[in-house]
């Protein structure tokens, strides 16, 4: 079966960006000026999704507005005559379907993506994390699908990291399968530092079968007292088998000061009207 529905988990606190994050969503902070959640939405679509289900909570309505028409301010940019930005504006709203779906308390990734099981059904589906953002060729949940397709396994993201990160992520044991393919053995979210059994670390792109929920109903709260996706993963693994995938591209952790300002400048860089300006004043700035 294809893999048609996207849930993109945009539901919890984004402690690490308070105070910005009192009000709002960290997901519609925007890299230069396309809200980060716009990245994700787009790497869907441009991987042959046609459904997303977009996993909200309290305080973060702007992200269900931003994908919703806005007829005032599209008659105001059509009587000035900026058919550009009307198309713009008007495109977001168009492109794709977006369902929102509440997580009415955010209780961890695993409980997010279980919110999302009545808009998913019984169809496998992909997960993007609402604040990483994938910069590759084909879109790294494009790359997962393929994998998912020939395997007919779930799939999950990984990227090599140093030894002081892996205390940071979901960590997998796994056997090389293919060039990129790890058949995962074992998976342990956030290790203590010294206790990882690898450093293959899981990033926020996942395909999963429709088995993941009643695995992840079945799952107690874990690290942080929040219901982790990686346990119900585990669990599928030992029922069903989890292929691990190192993609082909950069991964931004937009959740992360660093990582979004590195998502900032590296972006703002590609684009001409942008990177004439900002490229001699960064070696300005670093030759003072
Ligand atoms: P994070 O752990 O990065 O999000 O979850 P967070 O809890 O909002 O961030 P900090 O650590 O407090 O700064 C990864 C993704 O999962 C979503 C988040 O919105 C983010 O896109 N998430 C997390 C939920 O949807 N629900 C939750 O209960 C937790």
């Amino acid at each position: 079966m294809s893999v048609r529905k996207a849930v993109i988990p945009a539901a919890g606190l984004g402690t690490r960006f308070l105070p910005a994050t009192k009000a709002i969503p960290k997901e519609m902070l925007p890299i230069v000026d396309v809200p980060t959640i716009q990245y994700v939405v787009d790497e869907a679509i441009a991987s042959g999704i046609e459904h997303v289900v977009l996993v909200t909570g309290r305080g973060k309505d702007a992200l269900v507005d931003y994908f919703d028409r806005a007829p005032e301010l599209e008659q105001f940019l059509a009587e000035k005559g900026k058919d550009d930005l009307l198309a713009m504006v008007r495109d977001i709203a168009e492109k794709c379907e977006v369902i929102a779906i509440r997580q009415k308390e955010p209780r961890g990734l695993g409980h997010a993506v279980l919110a999302a099981r009545p808009a998913v059904g019984d169809e496998p589906f992909a997960v993007l994390l609402g604040d990483d953002i994938f910069d590759a060729d084909p879109p790294c949940i494009r790359q997962l699908i393929d994998v998912f397709e020939a395997r007919k396994q779930a799939v999950i993201a990984l990227l090599e990291v140093s030894d002081a990160q892996t205390s940071a992520y979901g960590v997998i044991k796994g056997t090389p399968l293919a060039p990129g393919l790890h058949q995962v053995e074992g998976m342990v979210e956030k290790p203590a530092p010294g206790t990882a059994p690898s450093r293959l670390a899981i990033m926020g792109r996942y395909v999963l079968p429709p088995d993941i929920f009643p695995l992840i109903a079945a799952t107690p709260p874990g690290k942080g007292g929040e219901i982790q996706l990686t346990d119900a993963l585990d669990r599928l693994r030992a029922a069903s088998g989890v292929i691990g995938c190192a993609f082909r591209g950069t991964r931004y952790d937009a959740g992360d000061k660093f990582g979004y300002l590195q998502a900032n400048l590296e972006y703002a860089l590609k684009r001409p009207d942008l990177a004439a300006k900002l490229r001699p004043y960064l070696r300005d700035l670093v030759g003072k």
